[in-house]
């Protein structure tokens, strides 16, 4: 099944680069998505033939893959949609995504019923039209890059259509400790990991996620790394060129004078000061728990009220799946109790913004004097890594050390057990009180490490890594 032709270097993801709408005209228009993949890619140019496989996500997609509109360098899968619906909102997005970031409330979940079974045969059906159209695309020899928990049996798959690929499998999420692995059944864990061993390298965003996966190999499979496959680690950084061009385009400083008119100004007429967060609104990014620390801080420490604004913009995510849309409610009531119990007519103590503007999530960064970042659990978490990037004047970043960033940037951060609410609270305290040449000489030290492995050098060091 080798081809002479085909691409040689491809990307699988179940995002892609593109999503296509369509109006009530029947028009077709594109939207292309940033992130690190996207600037990975574009760092090897045009001419290394590289081919972005993914999958039709909404009507729009499978409408372009229907009519043949296309990206030069891109190919949809047009999936059908209820197989696709099993597999990544049943099996990705509510049972792996739930195992790495230890979500469950176990007394009554997870239950791994013949519902469960139906929509896993569903996964395998999805993982094999990717391995298959990678197959079909790539040309002898080529260098594969699988991405996410999505994918985890491409790898197996396609080393048995394609033995001649050399294939990289990488990892964005946490990986689960063994024990909590182990919740899965015993043959989708082993299924899971033998998939991904099928790859000649399994790489991940830390150190601690690559050792967990290890250990559940050893657990689930027995002793030793039952393959050939290398173990790796990329750290993605954030993109400090991008990032700065980007946040001083006057988009980003309308957004801070809107901003800055709803954060008002204290009654002695100084400046507010600014807790900000901006998230997905996921589950494992622990939205609720930032509100109620920050609701703790006004508790404890009375002379904050009037002096500070938490500014959360939290973005909607997966809005299929009912525990997401529940999750934003409860964003909303308690921000809303916050304000109600402590808002003064000239004092919003929390502004919430639920609607995606990547042009305000800037300028949120840019005025923020604290980040708050405490997910329950995170494979990376790029905004800790961007604020201090953007930051104008510097800015405290209160860091879990549950996210993947911390190992970076912990020495630097004010960290927190994420779910210690009334240590958060100490630390937004700790924060706001740090002294500003203290504060500028951390955001330095805090931005440097953060960029040091920027997109595109972390999807160079993957293909370098798979030559070797
Ligand atoms: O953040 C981890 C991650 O797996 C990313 O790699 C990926 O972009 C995202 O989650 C998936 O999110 P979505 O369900 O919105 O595509």
């Amino acid at each position: 099944m080798a081809s002479t032709h085909g691409a040689h270097i491809l990307v699988a993801s179940n995002r892609g680069p593109v999503s296509y709408a369509l109006d009530e005209t029947g028009a077709l228009t594109a939207k292309r998505g940033g992130g690190g993949l996207v600037s990975g890619l574009s760092a090897i140019g045009p001419e290394a033939g590289a081919l972005w496989v993914c999958s039709a996500l909404g009507d729009g997609d499978r409408e372009a893959v229907r009519r043949g509109v296309g990206e030069e360098g891109v190919r949809m899968l047009d999936i059908d949609a209820d197989v696709h619906a099993d597999a990544y909102n049943g099996i990705a997005n509510s049972a792996l995504w739930f195992v790495h970031h230890m979500l469950y409330q176990t007394p009554l979940e997870p239950v791994f019923d013949a519902e469960f079974r139906r929509q896993w045969a569903a996964y395998e059906t999805y993982n094999h039209a990717f391995a298959q159209a990678l197959a079909e695309e790539s040309a002898e020899g080529a260098a594969v890059l699988v991405q996410d928990y999505h994918l985890t049996l491409v790898p197996r798959m396609l080393r048995e259509l394609r033995p001649d690929l050399r294939i990289g499998h990488f990892s964005h999420t946490p990986w689960a400790p063994p024990d909590y692995f182990r919740l899965l059944p015993d043959d989708i864990a082993a299924q899971v990991l033998g998939g991904i061993l099928g790859a000649d390298r399994a790489a991940f965003l830390t150190q601690r996620w690559a050792d967990a996966f290890t250990d559940c190999c050893h657990a689930v499979l027995g002793p030793g790394i039952p393959s050939g496959t290398r173990i790796g680690v990329h750290g993605l950084g954030a993109d400090a060129d991008f990032l700065r061009e980007r946040s001083h385009r006057p988009d980003v400083d309308e957004r801070m004078a809107a901003l800055r008119e709803q954060i008002g100004a204290a009654p002695d007429g100084g400046a507010r000061k600014t807790i900000v967060r901006v998230d997905r609104t996921e589950l494992s990014k622990n939205i609720v728990r930032g509100l109620l620390a920050y609701r703790q801080l006004l508790e404890d420490r009375p002379e904050w009220r009037e002096r500070v604004v938490h500014v959360a913009l939290a973005y909607p995510s997966r809005q299929d799946l009912k525990i997401y849309r529940d999750y934003m409610d409860e964003v909303q009531r308690v921000a809303d109790d916050i304000n109600s119990r402590y808002g003064t007519p000239g004092w919003t103590p929390v502004l919430l913004h639920l609607k995606d503007d990547f042009a305000r999530s800037l300028a949120a960064y840019r005025l923020a004097d604290v980040a708050l970042v405490n997910p329950i659990r995170d494979g990376m978490n790029l905004v800790a890594k961007e604020v201090p990037v953007v930051s104008d004047d510097g800015c405290v970043l209160v860091l879990s050390r549950e996210a993947g960033a911390y190992e970076e940037l912990g020495e630097d951060a004010i960290t927190v057990n994420p779910y210690d609410v009334c240590g958060t609270a100490r630390a937004l305290h700790e924060a706001l009180t740090m002294p500003l040449d203290e504060r500028a000489e951390r955001t330095k030290r805090l931005a440097a490490a953060a960029t040091a492995l920027p997109p595109a050098q972390w999807f160079l060091d993957q293909l370098h890594a798979l030559d070797a």
